[in-house]
């Protein structure tokens, strides 16, 4: 039975199962930051709650201005979404009937938005190191190129100097680079490739602001490029797509720089407590640089076993079915707060002393 493609929203996969939701469940197949939004969001909700009896900015300012400002970059420079996902749904009409390359395994939406465009998608397959000549051989031909960095669910970050060479390549080829960096948050901005945007007119960052600042239910994303791309994007998105408390809170959380530093540390540390306990238990984990991890069993031929198993004690693991190149062979984790980490690595701990023979 096909399993939902999407991490978050848990209940599906118990529901797709047929199994009944233990009373209570961890959901590690959601990434976004485990300690919550900033606190000022709570603290200041009744003042942002009183922004709902007006239409908001159709910009989306005042978080606009912030994000501009944020990345040193002229306002015309952004466009506004209602999510990451809301930039991505509007930018595939632009290569309608046209032939873009796809980094796989990877977010499943770009090709989501992609397919009623009738776009010809050429796939690579990396789940670690980029086949860089492959990529650039495959460029040439192609309209567009999306790159998700660091990549999701994999983790793995492509080094700038690789996305640097493919963006100056597919620029001499009119080719597009779409570069998502929605979790680029939990790593550094020396790693973003924004400030090399003023040389790359074929070049689109995509930005989310809901995984760092952990806001998913409100919506706000945005993407930097070109003022002709930037207005292209524009010209399909609705009127007041991004809505008055998500452009004014993510204004307010662009100003908080400890609770960035706060939330890649523990990202950080989180991350690695994981992977060596997984590696303990002879796991095979990839590389990770964000806020998840992704680990395959000794003896992948368990792995849907192990996942309906976690479901029962409540962990949602992210099955990996519909990534191309993972197969069902891999599991993401995300970070939770310890005592969230500590159950699942109890947890994990009695499935793999009755089932793994050390
Ligand atoms: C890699 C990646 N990009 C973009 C998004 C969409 O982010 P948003 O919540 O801003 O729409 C997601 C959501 O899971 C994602 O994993």
């Amino acid at each position: 039975m096909a399993l939902p493609n999407h991490g978050a929203n848990a209940h599906h996969v118990y529901e797709q199962l047929g199994m009944s939701i233990p009373e209570t469940v961890f959901d590690y197949s959601e990434n976004v930051n485990p300690l919550g939004p900033p606190t000022f969001v709570h603290e200041k909700w009744s003042t942002y709650a009183k922004l709902i009896t007006k239409y908001p900015d159709p910009l989306g300012e005042p978080f606009l201005s912030a994000a501009a400002k944020f990345h040193g970059v002229p306002v015309e420079n952004v466009i506004v979404g209602n999510g990451a996902a809301e930039i991505f749904a509007s930018l595939a009409k632009r290569y309608e009937n046209k032939r873009v390359v796809l980094v796989h395994p990877t977010f499943s939406e770009y090709e989501a938005t992609l397919t009623p465009y009738n776009v010809y998608i050429k796939e690579v397959i990396a789940t670690g190191k980029l086949p860089l000549d492959e990529v650039l051989d495959e460029v040439e031909f192609a309209e567009a190129i999306y790159i998700c960095r660091p990549n999701n669910p994999t983790g793995y970050l492509i080094p700038l100097e690789e996305i640097i060479q493919i963006a100056n390549y597919a620029k001499t080829y009119k080719c597009e680079v779409i570069l998502d960096e929605a979790f680029l948050d939990f790593i550094d901005e020396k790693e973003s490739f924004i400030p090399y945007l003023k040389d790359f007119p074929n070049v689109i960052v995509v930005r989310s602001m809901t995984k760092m600042y952990a806001i998913p239910g409100i919506r706000l994303g945005y993407a930097l490029a070109s003022k002709t791309i930037v207005s292209d994007i524009r010209s399909r998105i609705s009127h007041w797509n991004s809505n008055a408390i998500a452009t004014t809170v993510g204004a307010d959380c662009l100003l908080e720089e400890d609770y960035r530093i706060t939330a890649i540390a523990f990202a950080k540390e989180m991350r690695e407590q994981m992977t060596a306990f997984l590696e303990r238990w002879n796991c095979i984990v990839l590389p990770s640089q964000t806020n998840f991890i992704c680990f395959q069993l000794p003896d992948p031929a368990l792995s849907k076993e192990f996942f309906e198993s976690l479901l029962h004690k409540g962990c949602v693991l992210r099955h990996t079915e519909n990534f191309k190149g993972l197969n069902g062979k891999w599991f993401r984790v995300g970070m939770k707060e310890e005592p969230q980490m500590k159950y699942l690595q109890k947890e994990m701990s009695a499935w793999f002393e009755e089932n793994l023979s050390s």
